[in-house]
């Protein structure tokens, strides 16, 4: 069965996400748009002569016109942080190459899933939702999926146990007011403190996590990294890929994306991230699990956060 993915924006994140596509076999036909060819030109030869030593894939670089009938449509496009810089800053630039992108792509792909990954990325997946005239299950922000990333990487760390044992996520913006429910995280099944006590019990070195330290960690990577490195772009890579691979999937996955929240928390109008479903209809539902009240106005906060930056924007 053909998987059709195409990509727009061959900068670093973009041209990552179709290096680690052509690595999977997830798609089989990759394009990439960008409005300097000679860049995506020079990507495109470069993944496409490593694809030799995997099963067959295509991957070109196109115009809009070749992203005709993708499953999904991947957004990538818009100016990067540069170190000591907010996502919230680069709004109204990537704002406005949205608007560009937007009704060209959605022309030639009204059927596919959106996945906007351009930063602020909840700003982005909500302007992108309300100028596409997509319907909003086909729209998904990545959202805090990198943040929870980083979250069960620190955990993992902490209490010396793999990642996959450990079910704790970030909600609400990717960005300065995300948090943490520790209300609904868990090891293996087991809370937190009951974990630090099995762990003491096994004579291992576990004293309990120190959670604004964690949730320090996690805000604050994406700009250690960007004045490390310059650029952020394996672990949103991988992200994205992964979301692609729930997309694609026959059965529904759970994960915390950016996506129009409707009510949920007693917040609408506003895309920011809570555990959501999807699946091959995109966005299939939300999980709304319980949070305590602090947690509750957390949410509300960020939720405000993010609607004062609409607020300012010209859509
Ligand atoms: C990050 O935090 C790209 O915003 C993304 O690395």
């Amino acid at each position: 069965m053909s998987r059709k993915i195409t990509i727009i924006g061959a900068g670093s994140v973009g041209a990552t996400i179709a290096y680690t596509l052509s690595m999977d076999s997830l798609a089989s036909e990759i394009v990439l748009i960008d409005i300097n060819k000679q860049k995506v030109a020079g990507e495109v030869l470069d993944i496409a002569q490593g694809t030799c030593f995997r099963d067959p894939i295509s991957i070109v670089a196109g115009e809009y016109e070749d992203a005709k009938d993708s499953d999904i449509v991947v957004i990538t496009s818009g100016i990067a942080r540069k170190p000591g810089q907010t996502r919230i800053e680069l709004t109204q630039t990537n704002v406005n190459i949205m608007k560009g992108i937007a009704p060209e792509i959605v022309k030639v792909a009204p059927k596919a899933l959106y996945v906007i990954v351009s930063n602020p990325v909840d700003i982005m997946t909500y302007v992108f939702t309300k100028i596409s005239g997509i319907p909003e299950n086909q729209v998904i922000g990545s959202g805090t999926l990198l943040d929870t990333a980083r979250l069960r990487t620190g955990l993992s760390q902490h209490y010396e146990v793999a990642q996959k044992n450990i079910h704790a996520y970030v909600f609400g913006e990717h960005g300065d007011t995300s948090f943490i429910p520790w209300s609904c995280a868990d090891i293996g099944g087991a809370h937190f403190d009951d974990y630090t006590k099995i762990m003491k019990a096994y004579g291992k070195k576990a004293e309990p996590v120190d959670q604004e330290g964690m949730l320090e960690y996690v805000q604050k990577s994406g700009g250690k990294i960007i004045a490390n490195k310059g650029a952020t772009f394996y672990a949103i890579a991988v992200s994205v890929v992964k979301l692609c691979a729930m997309l694609l999937s026959s059965s529904d996955s759970i994960a915390t994306v950016s996506t129009m929240m409707n009510g949920e928390y007693g917040v609408e109008d506003v895309c920011l991230s809570m555990l959501t479903l999807v699946g091959p209809n995109g966005v299939q539902g939300k999980v709304p699990v319980e949070l305590s009240d602090e947690e509750m106005e957390k949410m509300h906060a960020s939720a405000n956060a993010l609607k004062e930056v609409i607020s300012g924007i010209e859509i």
